[in-house]
């Protein structure tokens, strides 16, 4: 399987922001653990992470011409309101699942609502970093369903 994992604003500050809430890892280290599973699962994959939605929306737009399987995506802030992150996702047909490291409906009230689960397969929230590896594993049981069908 071809799976990306891409991260959205403030994630490339892992480590050193507010680690109370983001723990004390930072995202290559993160990424690196991740990769692991993936290089024993032989998956294929790619790490992504930018500031900005417009790259984040061209590189949804590129997984689908690259023929990706699944992506994990932690939209970051945008999550509360990037209504062209949920439409990007939505576009390419792509299996995504949502992922945050902190609990959002535990936080502010901003943080509740996603307008980008709606276009997703599920959300993981609040585990941490293990949710990224946690939506490769609902990826990997999603998609071997789909092929049984
Ligand atoms: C986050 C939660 C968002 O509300 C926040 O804006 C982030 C990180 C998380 O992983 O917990 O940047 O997506």
């Amino acid at each position: 399987m071809k799976i990306w994992i891409i991260n959205g604003p403030n994630l490339n500050l892992l480590g050193t922001r507010e680690p109370d809430i983001y723990g004390h890892e930072t995202l290559d280290t993160i990424n690196r653990r991740i990769q692991t599973y993936l290089i024993d699962k032989k998956h294929m994959y790619e790490f992504y992470q930018s500031n900005s939605e417009g790259a984040l929306i061209d590189k949804i737009q590129e997984a689908r011409e690259e023929n990706v399987d699944g992506i994990v995506f932690n939209p970051a802030a945008y999550t509360h309101y990037s209504y062209a992150l949920h439409d990007a996702v939505k576009a390419v047909s792509i299996p995504t699942v949502e992922v945050h490291l902190s609990a959002i409906h535990s936080r502010e009230a901003f943080r509740k609502e996603s307008v980008i689960a709606p276009a997703c397969i599920g959300q993981v929230s609040g585990f941490g970093s293990n949710g990224y590896l946690l939506g490769v594993q609902a990826l990997e049981h999603h998609l071997s369903e789909e092929k049984q069908k």
